[in-house]
């Protein structure tokens, strides 16, 4: 029997698309693989947010040089955000001609047809976004979770984020087919469903669909045993209607994942988010008013370039007021094209790095905070 490994870096998305994949290897009689050096085809989905992420795929990927050599028949294919830029794609094609297919995110429909491929090599690379991928057969590999996109890409351009150049304008799924998958992933007993998307609120904007509020009361709708989750929120989009349906439906977890990136303004806006500290508190209190038991988590960036000791304080005095159930910190990462890429003072990485851990001791009291009953 013939086997395959996947490799997958980065968020859900990609653990999503790497099932899609497993789908694909499945339906052509493909079985999972225990070790990656037993597969037949080796697949690498990769992650560009940081480039720490793109550092790893490298080094691993670099390190098939001599299993490759000794058995020629393997097959080696890398996709995924990295491989949606085309200098990357290109210079990994250039450094490792042992790897056998190279594409992106805009392409991952095309996997089949990439595996029938009669030449040699292949490198595919287009910008030609769109939702053939919702049409492939998947394989579920996360428990009892059912990953389940409503769109793809994002609109937003905040200055240090390469997501809208890898996954290009938002789109928006048919209300019908999302709920047609949910359907189905309910009747084969998924007790979690977790509806995703870069910005889950701009649901159904590009095309005229219902909003996300109408699609999680119809999501909340089909019958059966299971809980409804959903990420990713920009704060700019979460509506009142929202909140509503988290607060006042069973079957929503009491979860919201509110990203704030900093706690001060002027970095919120040379980043683009398009709101304040004083408006992202706004709606946190509206969270809390209307879900008393939610738990609340975010991601947060230090060390955007400008950032000044007083604006990571101001992030720091954030955090205390929000008291977060669980936080992300990331140490920012300069992304080829971005705006974020060409603006002055860059921030040292040692600074950036005492930053990350300041945070990460805050988020370890707040949590003892409230194992000792002090909300
Ligand atoms: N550097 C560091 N972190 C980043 N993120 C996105 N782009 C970057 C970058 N260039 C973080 C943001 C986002 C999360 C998914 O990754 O916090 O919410
Ligand atoms: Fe990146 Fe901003 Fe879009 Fe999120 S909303 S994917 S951080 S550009």
């Amino acid at each position: 029997m013939k086997t395959y490994f996947i490799t997958t870096y980065g968020c859900q998305l990609n653990v999503h698309e790497s099932e899609k994949l497993a789908g694909v290897l499945q339906k052509r009689g493909f079985l999972p693989a225990d070790k990656l050096e037993d597969a037949d085809i080796i697949v690498f989905n990769t992650c560009a947010i940081r480039e720490g992420a793109e550092d790893r795929v490298f080094g691993n990927v670099g390190a098939l040089k001599k299993l490759k050599k000794e058995h020629k028949e393997k097959i080696i294919a890398v996709c995924g955000c990295m491989t949606q830029q085309k200098a990357k794609a290109e210079k990994l094609y250039q450094v490792f001609p042992f790897i056998d297919i190279i594409f992106g995110t805009s392409n991952l429909h095309k996997f089949e047809e990439f595996l029938d491929k009669k030449t040699k090599r292949l490198l595919a690379y287009d910008e030609d976004f769109n939702l053939e991928g919702e049409n492939m057969p998947f394989y579920r590999t996360s428990g009892e979770n059912a990953w389940v996109n409503i769109m793809q890409g994002c609109n937003n351009f905040c200055t240090y984020c390469i997501v809208p150049y890898v996954r290009g304008r938002e789109r928006s799924r048919p209300h019908e087919d999302i709920l047609k998958e949910v359907k189905e992933a309910v009747n084969s007993g998924y007790k979690l469903i977790t509806l995703l998307g870069q910005n889950v609120n701009s649901y159904g904007k590009d095309c005229g669909e219902i909003s996300f509020a109408e699609l999680l009361t119809k999501v909340a709708s089909i019958d059966g045993d299971f809980k409804i989750a959903f990420m990713t929120s920009h704060p700019k989009d979460l509506t009142s209607e929202v909140i509503d349906v988290v607060a006042n439906n069973k079957k929503l977890l009491k979860e919201i994942h509110l990203p704030v990136q900093s706690g001060s303004n002027s970095v919120l806006e040379r980043m683009n988010r398009k709101y304040t500290v004083e408006k992202y508190l706004s709606i946190i209190e509206e969270i809390k008013t209307k879900i008393p038991d939610v738990r609340i988590t975010t991601d947060i960036i230090v060390g955007f370039p400008g950032e000044t000791e007083e604006d990571f304080e101001k992030t720091c005095s954030l955090i205390r007021k929000v008291k977060y159930d669980g936080i992300f910190a990331f140490m920012f990462s300069v992304r080829e094209g971005t705006v974020a890429e060409k603006m002055n003072d860059q921030v040292p990485f040692e600074i950036k790095n005492r930053r990350v851990n300041k945070i990460l001791e805050l988020e370890k009291e707040i949590k003892k905070d409230k194992l000792n009953g002090n909300n």
